[in-house]
């Protein structure tokens, strides 16, 4: 039996054959959009709710492409900054080879996606973020309810790195979720629905890299990788103040899917749906006060854009 390797002359034949002719069937079809004939493109309310969402982007943004490359979006693409100042203690990580190539990609998509969402529905200035190891600290000491000696830092090795982008995407992913019954136009939806398909796929890859880690001791602390998660999880649960939207590596099995594993790779409800979070939960989560009126933690001036501004608007009300 003769076996074509792809570099015989008849392989090549034959994939340059397949090639030409997927390229003319795709060329003769109609490929629509598949939007609604009817309806409206984009609602005026949905500019603001998907403006709020710019706010974690620029997080995730910042996080990632520092952590990847060691700079960020001032010089990946300036133009999306609006004059927004720059982040607070944001630095490199120490990452292996693989998993820097998981954050560079990352961190890519997310300036797509804030690229695709200031297209779509305007946007603001960066706002004032705070992405310092004194900061990740702080807020693995609040999970933990001590102080970690030595503090933890996120841009020390490759696994404090992803333990640290636990703490992001997925607070993109529920409030995506949150915002899509409020959504009106079919292209604020199609471009809502792409955010959170790419949103809940970074989540999972940094679950299950995590969760291939879940029994490792996270050096140099006397804590499992598992317990950072289950940590970082009933925290956010804490601050948003509204019951479990929010789930570790490992849960009881009446947290699992089916009320049958205490698997958990996934954070999803009774019906392994995604949570759901509204706007005042995830600031409150990001402030890391548990106030959506009160700005702190990721976000030390609080988020921009009319939802968030509208919050603190309140609170300095006479
Ligand atoms: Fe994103």
């Amino acid at each position: 039996m003769t076996i074509l390797s792809a570099s015989t002359p008849i392989a090549m034949l034959i994939v340059s054959v397949i090639l030409v002719s997927s390229r003319s069937n795709s060329e003769s079809l109609v490929c629509p959009a598949g939007y609604p004939e009817q309806g409206i493109p984009i609602d005026d309310g949905d500019i603001d709710l998907l403006q709020f969402a710019e706010n974690l982007e620029h997080l995730e943004a910042e996080y990632f492409l520092w952590g990847a490359l060691g700079y960020g979006l001032d010089r990946v693409a300036p133009q999306l900054v609006m004059g927004g100042p720059p982040p607070i203690g944001v630095q490199k990580a120490n990452l292996d080879p693989i998993t820097t190539n998981i954050i560079q990609e990352f961190g890519l998509q997310e300036v797509a996606h804030l690229r695709a969402l200031k297209t779509t529905v305007g946007g603001f200035p960066r706002p004032l973020m705070d992405l310092g190891a004194m900061n990740f600290a702080k807020l693995m000491d609040s999970a933990f309810g001590y102080e970690l000696e030595p503090a933890f830092d996120p841009y020390r090795d490759s696994l404090s790195y992803m333990i640290g982008s636990y703490v992001v995407p997925y607070v993109g992913l529920v409030s995506y979720v949150g915002t899509n019954p409020n959504l009106v136009g079919y292209v604020t939806k199609r471009l809502l629905s792409g955010l959170l398909g790419v949103e809940a796929g970074q989540d999972a890859v940094i679950r299950e890299y995590l969760y291939q880690r879940a029994a490792e001791v996270v050096h140099p602390y006397n804590h499992t990788v598992a317990e950072f998660t289950v940590r970082i999880s009933a925290l956010r649960n804490r601050l948003a103040a509204c019951g479990i939207k929010d789930e570790g590596l490992v849960v009881p099995s009446s947290l699992g899917a089916e009320n049958r594993t205490e698997t958990n790779v996934l954070s999803a409800d009774y019906n392994s749906l995604s949570y759901s979070r509204t706007p005042p939960e995830i600031l409150r989560t990001v402030y890391a006060t548990g106030d959506e009126h009160v700005p702190g933690g990721f976000f030390p001036h609080g988020g921009n854009g009319k939802i968030a501004r509208a919050f603190i608007r309140e609170l300095n009300k006479p």
